[in-house]
């Protein structure tokens, strides 16, 4: 990697984005953020509780704030949130400031480490997450695809091997 270039993580929820990116941060010596973990930061509140008060609308410009600031710095990873994308605004920071990293995976995996989770009220409270992230995939995925630099599956290997091919690649 050229200089200390930033790496963003981008990929639907339960790819794995926050778990890699902070091995990848630790073994790359950069610094790691999460696009989550900065809004409860600064709402002193956790996700499902910025939807329940501002709904989704306020926590995508909450979101759209964190990524346009965060993409500011260099020698960053960060770990976004799966909706990011869906701000054009976002993606062409994301673009323009870093080296944009798809993780994918399947809906079964996506399923498997994203129930009953409050950082997910999408589908936590959904009658039939499947359903939902179906429908986020159809959306989103061309959105994904349109600003990554590099693809990497996360379903089909370790952690390591997932870091370590990613570090081949940027
Ligand atoms: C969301 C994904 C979540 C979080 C919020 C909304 C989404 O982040 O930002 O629940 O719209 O896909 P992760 O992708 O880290 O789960």
């Amino acid at each position: 990697m050229a200089e200390k270039r930033n790496i963003f993580l981008v990929g639907p929820m339960g790819a794995g984005k926050s778990t890699i990116g902070r091995q990848l941060a630790r073994q790359l010596h950069l610094e790691f953020f999460d696009s989550d973990t900065e809004i409860e930061r600064r709402t002193g509140a956790d996700i499902a509780w910025v939807f329940e008060l501002e709904g989704e609308e306020g926590f995508r410009l909450r979101e759209e704030k964190v990524i346009e600031e965060l993409t500011e710095n260099t020698g960053i990873v960060l770990a976004t949130g799966g909706g990011s994308i869906l701000s054009k605004e976002s993606r062409n920071r994301l673009s323009a400031r870093g080296v944009v990293v798809y993780l994918q995976t399947t809906i079964e995996k996506q399923l498997a480490r994203t129930q009953r989770d409050k950082r997910r009220p999408l589908i936590a409270e959904a009658d039939n997450p499947r359903e939902v992230l179906e429908n986020l995939a159809e959306l989103r995925n061309p959105l994904y695809e349109e600003i990554a630099d590099i693809v990497v599956r996360t379903d089909e290997q370790s952690t390591k091997l997932v870091i370590d091919q990613i570090i081949e690649k940027v």
